[in-house]
């Protein structure tokens, strides 16, 4: 666990999306405890346009299983090594969330559904990393998949988000550069 207290500036400009994890299992408290912060996130309405999948600890091998058959189309013909070395983007992460938002017929509640929840998502790599745990957003083509969606009963009306992978890690990538405010603001007028 981290020991140094962070600043709001701290968080969003040290945290970094963590795509190598150590294997290290994250604990479904803490992980339930950041949800509980995370939901502070700003939303139109109070609509709270968010629900979520949480897989940490005994149900992570039944969900690498599902991840196995829809993201490594052909596992089967496989080495055990070659298949076991393809699912470590799988297998290291210390927990998941699959964050589902509904998706209004309106298309202004829509986009403002999927902003807050995007913000809810934030929070909740914010608050993560305040406790030492990255994560990393994934858009995987199989959050689509209708037996991706019955296996999370996801309902009509509903689409997976993220996969938002959690854990433990040893080495935080760098981050790269980013635009400073002269690049991309413009004066009102000018
Ligand atoms: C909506 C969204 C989708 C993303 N999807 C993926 C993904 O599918 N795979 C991946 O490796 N990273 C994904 N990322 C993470 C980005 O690669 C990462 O945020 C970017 O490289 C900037 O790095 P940083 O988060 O460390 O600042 C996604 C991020 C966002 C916000």
């Amino acid at each position: 666990m981290s020991e140094k207290i962070l600043s709001v500036r701290d968080a969003i400009i040290e945290r970094r999306s963590i795509k190598k994890f150590n294997g290290q299992s994250v604990d479904r408290g803490d992980l339930m405890a950041i949800i509980d912060d995370a939901v502070w996130a700003p939303n139109h309405g109070n609509r709270e346009p968010w629900r979520l999948v949480v897989a940490c600890g005994e149900e992570l091998s039944t969900l690498h299983n599902l991840l196995r058959e829809l993201a490594i189309p052909k596992w089967q013909e496989l080495s055990s090594e070659d298949l076991a070395k393809q699912m470590t983007k799988f297998t290291l992460p210390g927990g998941y969330a699959f964050v589902i938002v509904p998706e209004d017929a309106r298309q202004k509640e829509r986009l403002e559904d999927y902003a807050a929840a995007s913000i809810f998502i934030q929070n909740i790599q914010l608050l993560a990393w305040d406790k030492g745990i990255g994560s990393c957003w994934k858009t995987p083509g199989f959050l689509d998949n209708p037996k991706f969606r019955e296996a999370l009963k996801v309902q009509p009306g509903e689409r997976v988000i993220a996969m938002l992978q959690v854990g433990y890690f040893d080495e935080a990538p760098k981050g790269k550069e980013r635009k400073k405010s002269a690049d991309i603001v413009t004066i009102f007028g000018e």
